[in-house]
């Protein structure tokens, strides 16, 4: 094991999301420590051009390489979608975004080849989940709506309210009329919102949420790079976010399914 394998992997989202990404990456890896990055001062990223978002996760990505990450989760759909591969050629450690994990385990799942899609205007527009399926499977056919309103929503902390439900009805009416099996959920923000629309579409359509599946391709990817790290003790978890962190630390902790007590600010401009 070298000094690299103790290093912290990175995570980032424009706020919360990305800590649904971070809680599955910590249940199969808890050794790993972690920085996390919210980029709370620009959320959302999903109604912002593809040069703003690149601009933003670059500069944090420099601040993630600057703490030593050894490898980075771009753990936001809309980022995966813009910036992925700017980020690729600029960064030279690994990194993975969320897009191919949600849309492998979608292939895999459907019977009936119809597949929905949903996610913030940028993922949706970027037409980054139909080409990946497409990639795999030809045959399968992708329907896409984007949700913008649901990412505030989560934000707020609405998880199970009736105005969270009329807006989960709105968007996704013409999906259900489209007879999909399998429904992505395209924005890391919408795991939280998970049950009130499997309420809303019904048990016949199975959501995929692919926080799963991107942990499992970064443990493949960290055994790829001999990165994993193999101490005994537990993984250390850091939290920065470039807005004032106390709201941070409150919903953030329901995201990430535990107390989250210390968040450092570090402005990204
Ligand atoms: N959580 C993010 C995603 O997966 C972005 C939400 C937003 O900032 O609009 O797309």
């Amino acid at each position: 094991m070298n000094k690299k394998n103790n290093a912290p992997i990175g995570i980032f989202d424009s706020g919360f999301g990305g800590l649904t990404v971070m809680s599955a990456v910590t249940k199969l890896m808890p050794k790993e420590n972690i920085i996390y990055f919210g980029d709370t001062a620009h959320v959302p990223y999903g109604s912002k051009s593809k040069d703003v978002v690149t601009n933003f996760t670059l500069k944090i990505s420099k601040f993630l390489v600057q703490n030593n990450v050894k490898l980075i989760v771009v753990a936001c759909n809309t980022a995966s979608a813009f910036s992925l591969s700017a980020l690729k050629k600029n960064i030279k450690i690994p990194i993975i975004g969320v897009i191919k994990a949600g849309s492998k385990t979608a292939v895999l799942n459907t019977k009936n080849n119809k597949v929905a899609v949903i996610g913030t205007e940028g993922t949706v527009k970027s037409n980054a989940y139909t080409n990946e399926i497409k990639k795999i499977n030809k045959n399968i056919k992708v329907f896409s709506q984007a949700c913008p309103l649901f990412v505030p929503l989560v934000e707020e902390g609405w998880f199970n309210s009736p105005i969270t439900d009329d807006v989960i009805k709105f968007y996704l009416k013409n999906i259900i009329n489209k007879k999909v099996d399998t429904l992505i959920l395209g924005c890391t923000h919408y795991p939280l919102i998970k049950k009130s629309i499997q309420k809303n579409i019904g048990n016949k359509i199975k959501i995929i949420d692919s926080a799963t599946a991107v942990a499992y391709e970064v443990k493949d990817l960290l055994i790829k790079n001999n990165l994993l790290n193999n101490t005994k003790s537990n993984g250390k978890y850091s939290f920065y976010v470039s807005d004032s962190p106390d709201k941070f630390k409150t919903i953030g902790s329901k995201f990430f399914c535990k107390e989250i007590k210390t968040v450092k600010k570090m402005e990204i401009n």
